[in-house]
């Protein structure tokens, strides 16, 4: 597929930024086989990033797998606080790590870091260890602090914590690229939608 097609393949299926998806899309298929599946799949309704298998997040490329929830480009805010407080070295924990998007993107802002992170969903550990391994940052699976090794007990310089903050009677008015594409672990917060971050 030529750039116009898949501009207008987009843009038929209602992606308002259909020439930059294109661009994004051109530039991360290898093959034209690959643009054309890529451009059916986000046709399709699939999430842009979750097609692309990255997603930009303060300049860096975060690997995206099927069901893992998509770094917000909001929340680099939460990772700018973090690395205003955090000095130059920092033993970091990034809790419901997700993708591992802010531990990552923390560490490298850093000059030396020992980072950690969790997440209850498998899917999304097995992502976030791709993510943070340049930092050399270690991946848990479990329910919030349960699986942090003892160790850690009283050495954290920084929390950060992205948690789900849907209430769980709005999940069903999500757009569909959240409510059918990213785990449901990762949006329901519980009936007024703090019951993680409590
Ligand atoms: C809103 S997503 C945020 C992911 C990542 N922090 C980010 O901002 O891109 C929330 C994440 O919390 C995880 N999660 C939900 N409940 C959890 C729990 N009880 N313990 C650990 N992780 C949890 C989900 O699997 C999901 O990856």
């Amino acid at each position: 597929m030529q750039r116009p097609s898949v501009v207008a393949a987009l843009r038929a299926a209602g992606c308002v930024f259909a020439e930059d998806e294109a661009e994004l899309i051109l530039s991360t298929a290898r093959t034209p086989e690959e643009v054309s599946a890529m451009v059916e799949r986000r046709a399709g309704g699939l999430p842009l990033e979750h097609v692309l298998g990255w997603a930009e997040f303060r300049g860096l490329r975060i690997a995206v797998d099927p069901g893992v929830f998509v770094p917000r480009r909001r929340t680099e805010f939460l990772v700018a606080q973090a690395a205003a407080l955090a000095g130059r070295e920092a033993v970091v924990v990034d809790l419901c790590c997700g993708s591992g998007a802010l531990g990552a993107a923390l560490a490298a802002h850093l000059d030396r870091v020992e980072l950690h992170a969790a997440d209850i969903d498998p899917a999304a550990v097995r992502c976030a260890r791709r993510n943070v391994a340049r930092a050399n940052g270690v991946v848990y699976e479990g329910d919030l602090y349960a699986p942090l090794p003892a160790a850690l007990r009283g050495r954290v310089d920084v929390l950060l914590a992205n948690v789900p903050y849907v209430p769980t009677g709005e999940v069903g008015l999500l757009p569909a690229e959240a409510r059918v594409h990213e785990a449901r672990v990762a949006l329901d917060g519980g009936s007024d939608g703090l019951d993680v971050l409590r």
